[in-house]
């Protein structure tokens, strides 16, 4: 029995370790992204604030891991890899780039909202009510970015529409 709640709390480290990867995986994707939206400084401004949410969530889950008496884990999760088709998306440098990046952004947001849920419900079970709350508080502001993305994606591409090219 307490074998199996070391397993357990061991698969929960491990899962957050994947979480933290992905985080660090999508501050490097947005540092990239903060360059190729110079020209629109709406967007700029929304992918900085977001980068430093992101860092701050990064930091929160490494935290969790810490507290948890784990330890960061430097090898590349299975997840994170999955993340890898939104992130070639962002770094071609094609004229509807940010279209491109606003469809993977978007993607990967759900895909963090899927990674959070899934944390949040094994924290629960294992009685870690502290984890639970920071992966809840980081869903939520997922969620806000994805809202965001998903009223600003038509207009973008309207205006990519609407622009004459060549
Ligand atoms: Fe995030």
């Amino acid at each position: 029995m307490e074998n199996e709640v070391k397993e357990k709390r061991e698969q929960l480290i491990s899962w957050l370790n994947d979480a933290y990867a992905m985080e660090t995986d999508i501050t490097r994707n947005l540092e990239g992204q903060m360059q190729q939206t110079e020209d629109t400084p709406e967007v700029h401004d929304k992918i900085q604030e977001h980068l430093e949410q992101t860092k701050s969530q990064a930091e929160r889950v490494k935290a969790c891991i810490q507290d948890l008496g784990g330890n960061i884990s430097a090898i590349k999760s299975g997840l994170a890899n999955m993340m890898g088709a939104a992130k070639g998306a962002s770094t071609a440098m094609a004229e509807d780039k940010l279209i491109k990046n606003a469809i993977a952004d978007y993607a990967t947001e759900y895909f963090e909202i899927a990674s959070y849920t899934a944390l949040i419900d094994a924290a629960e079970e294992l009685g870690e009510k502290k984890v639970a709350e920071v992966c809840r508080v980081i869903r939520n502001e997922e969620q806000e970015m994805a809202k965001w993305i998903e009223k600003q994606l038509p207009t973008a591409v309207h205006q990519f529409m609407s622009t004459s090219r060549g």
